[in-house]
């Protein structure tokens, strides 16, 4: 039966294709664009990716290397396509390319009208709308476990909940904050905060471990404006930034992990509005979304001990600081520490390990959450999460299934490290 249904829709989204293909030029803009993967090997071609990242052209850098032979991979539109090659073998990068590269996104429309025939599951993508249901019906079957706080709207006017996960909310255990999808096209993300929350919810496992001596509070989508922008076609598919106007020019958006104030735009920031992919905003949280995320980090101070952003791709656990490459924070070791455990537990799981580094070591770049969390709101450990690698933003649905527990493993390994260094003293494994 959901074969048929899936071959049905599969049908449907041909022709849906075709039309809009006959409707003309921007729908599927990405479906003729080549995805080169440029593997930077010596000094002097890390300076050509700086270049790049700043040229106002019609490439779309989607990654940056972050390591010797560690790919930036850049979206390429058909008529740039030799001349992009040719940059790349003067520069003697190592590349590969895929070709028709927006043919391989996957058709938003499809969920919802499964969702119909088949209810919720955690294992697809889904609408914002139905992200809500999920949360507020799971709120609703499990209040000894879940409260929401409601922490304001979107710029949209849509309704952000905060999911507080807690044993005994009384109890002033310290906190573990997750927040994702603050840039709109890594789906992975917020699928990976809700599936957080049915593991804690509904794996009767998960109240022995997880949740004992440790609290939850989970942000399951941060940029929902932008999240159903990316949604609305697959020319929308690659949106990162909110859907904010911007007061000084008709463009769009503000990249939300450039917002946060703490060594604002001192780094790796775009100061034009019209930037696809880091404009930090005209004034440090220009964004109602920023906000709420700064309030909920300023508004428990002490209890947060570990703050994880959740974003997409590439496989990397990183650390403060991100707004330079120079320092380092006194006690980075624990940081790096903790998040070595994280990746193994992903990978004694069938996981693929993370690289873990500070987020600057590579490129800073200022204004992200990760080093507020960090510097401002002082909680001891707070890390950017970019989850998988292989498939740049379009992470398929059908591998949720695999990948989705594996990386459960890593956040085991974060509460079990939590509860140890701050839990009350009978919640602890052993003396530290
Ligand atoms: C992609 O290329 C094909 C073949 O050249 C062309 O028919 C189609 O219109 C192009 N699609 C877009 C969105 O440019
Ligand atoms: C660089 O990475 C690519 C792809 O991951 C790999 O095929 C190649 O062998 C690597 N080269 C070096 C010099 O490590
Ligand atoms: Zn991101």
């Amino acid at each position: 039966m959901a074969d048929k249904i899936t071959s049905l829709f599969f049908v449907f989204g041909i022709i849906g294709l075709w039309t809009q293909a006959g409707c003309g030029e921007s729908n599927n803009k990405y479906d003729n664009y080549t995805l080169f993967r440029i593997y930077p090997i010596e000094e002097s071609q890390f300076e050509f990716i700086k270049l790049l990242q700043s040229s106002n052209d019609d490439i779309e850098v989607l990654k940056k290397s972050r390591g010797y032979n560690d790919s930036t991979d850049v979206l390429v539109p058909p008529n740039r396509l030799q001349s992009f090659k040719d940059l790349a073998e003067k520069n003697h990068f190592n590349y590969d390319l895929k070709n028709q590269y927006g043919r391989s996104f996957e058709s938003p429309e499809r969920a919802p009208r499964r969702r119909v025939l088949r209810g919720f599951s955690i294992y697809e993508y889904h609408s914002f709308a139905a992200i809500q249901e999920f949360i507020d019906t799971m709120a609703s079957k499990h209040p000894e476990l879940i409260k929401l706080q409601t922490l304001g709207s979107s710029y949209q006017g849509r309704k952000m909940k905060l999911v507080k996960i807690s044993q005994n909310p009384q109890a002033g255990n310290p906190v573990i904050f997750v927040d994702a999808g603050i840039h709109a096209r890594e789906w992975v993300a917020p699928s990976m905060a809700l599936y957080l929350i049915h593991r804690l919810v509904m794996d009767p496992e998960a109240r022995k471990r997880e949740l004992r001596g440790v609290d939850w509070y989970i942000l399951p989508v941060v940029n929902p404006d932008g999240y159903e922008f990316s949604r609305t076609s697959k020319a929308n598919r690659m949106w990162r930034k909110t859907r904010s106007k911007s007061p000084i020019s008709n463009c769009y958006g503000v990249d939300g992990n450039r917002n946060y104030g703490f060594h604002w735009a001192v780094s790796g920031v775009s100061n034009n509005p019209c930037d696809m992919e880091t404009y930090a905003g005209h004034k440090p949280f220009s964004e109602l979304e920023t906000q709420m995320v700064r309030d909920v980090m300023l508004s428990n101070p002490k209890r947060i001990k570990l703050y994880v952003s959740l974003h997409a791709y590439g496989q990397y656990l990183v650390y403060p600081w991100g707004y330079t490459a120079s320092i380092l924070p006194q006690k980075w070791r624990k940081l790096d520490e903790l998040a070595r455990k994280v990746s193994q537990a992903v990978q004694n799981a069938g996981g693929q390990p993370f690289k873990v580094m500070s987020a600057g070591q590579w490129y800073p770049a200022a204004g992200g959450s990760d080093d507020f969390a960090f510097g401002a709101a002082h909680i001891p450990y707070s890390y950017t999460m970019e989850l998988t690698d292989g498939f740049e933003f379009v992470f398929p649905e059908n591998r949720l299934r695999n990948t989705l527990p594996e990386l459960y493993e890593g956040f085991r390994a974060f509460a079990s490290e939590i509860r140890n260094e701050f839990s009350n003293k009978r919640f602890r494994d052993h003396n530290v």
